[in-house]
């Protein structure tokens, strides 16, 4: 049997399957089933900025960012409820589970969780994951305006509570090597890639906009694979893998491309919490019969880092390909 343990957030896990943030892991029985499948963490569904999100889209209106209007959605939403619950929630995780448990808040301000971030550490979460993920529509706001909020939301993070920290993007950054290496020099332990936003559709029969592939593809699995391979080894930050990941393939690929651990949601909305269990099977079967004793053995070894060919990470690939030069193999 190999050793699939791996050291994630300043945490020893037991193998480096994290089921993601999301409704799976929104309440006890989540994360015990989520424990019982052999997970070796969770991360549990992100504190109430959403919740804030649902009331927009109810009442139209949108948050503009001012205190008096923040009081009133607090009062509003009951929202301290919320937030109770959310920290009742990880004490009893905490007191009833061994699964360690990653925090997770939703923030597009420093704002609105503020106080939670310390109140979160006190009721025993291990870590705390800033769910960074936005859509960037506002047509006055540069790329480095967005970089410089979520700095500034890291910052604020950094200075409320001691817990490690990890910082989950979506995919839609200008100039991610660059700013990974900001994100990972501001005391932040690991990076996550990619958030997975709602994806968008148009009924053409009812003139509606509506949500579509509710769950994700192994074909999405690409984006956050090459970015993996591209920045392992030149940022100071631990790599954690999201969207795709569906089977044992995808856990060996990011490892290969220099994951440190890999997070799932779609494929346990699909498959039940099951599939766990059989990507760790399948896991120990390939590092056996690859005589890896340790995911150490492997991990990183397709990543830029160690290439002869950089050139598979760039646009020449994608021209000789083009013109014919070079076949698919
Ligand atoms: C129903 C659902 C709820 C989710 N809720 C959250 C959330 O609260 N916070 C978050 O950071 N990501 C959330 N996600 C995103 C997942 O954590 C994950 O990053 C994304 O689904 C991509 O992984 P996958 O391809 O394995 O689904 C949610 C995803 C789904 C499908």
């Amino acid at each position: 049997m190999a050793d699939l343990s791996t050291n994630y957030l300043g945490l020893k896990l037991k193998n480096p399957i994290i089921i993601a943030s999301s409704t799976l892991v929104q309440n006890l029985q989540g994360v015990r089933e989520a424990e019982q499948a052999g997970a070796g963490a969770v991360v549990i569904r992100s504190l109430f900025e959403e919740v804030i999100r649902e009331k927009e889209a109810k009442s139209g209106e949108l948050y503009s960012g001012h205190p008096e209007e923040y009081e009133y959605i607090m009062s509003e939403l009951n929202l301290e409820y919320g937030a109770n619950y959310y920290l009742e929630l990880i004490e009893n995780i905490k007191s009833q589970l061994t699964v360690p448990v990653i925090a997770s808040i939703n923030c597009t301000t420093p704002k609105l969780w503020i106080n939670y971030a310390k109140r979160i550490e006190m009721a025993g979460a291990d870590a705390l994951e800033l769910n960074l993920s936005l859509m960037p529509m506002d047509p006055g706001k540069s790329s480095l305006d967005i970089e410089q909020e979520f700095l500034n939301i890291i910052k604020v993070a950094r200075e409320n509570t001691k817990l490690p920290l990890a910082v989950k993007l979506g995919p839609y950054i200008t100039s991610l090597s660059r700013f990974a290496n900001q994100i990972c020099g501001s005391g932040v332990r690991s990076l996550v890639l990619f958030n997975r936003f709602y994806q968008f559709d148009i009924d053409v029969e009812k003139n509606e906009i509506i949500g579509a592939n509710w769950y994700s593809t192994p074909a999405e699995m690409s984006l956050s694979l090459r970015w993996i391979s591209i920045l392992y080894k030149h940022i100071n930050c631990e790599l954690c893998a999201t969207t795709g990941i569906h089977d044992s393939l995808g856990v060996i690929k990011q490892i290969l491309a220099g994951s440190t651990a890999v997070q799932l949601a779609s494929t346990i909305y699909l498959n039940g919490f099951s599939i766990v269990n059989t990507i760790l099977q399948e896991l120990n079967h390939w590092m056996d019969k690859n005589s890896y004793n340790q995911l150490d053995d492997f991990r990183g070894k397709l990543s830029l880092s160690q290439q002869k060919n950089p050139e598979h990470y760039e646009r020449l690939q994608y021209i000789k390909a083009l013109t014919g030069i070079e076949k698919r193999k």
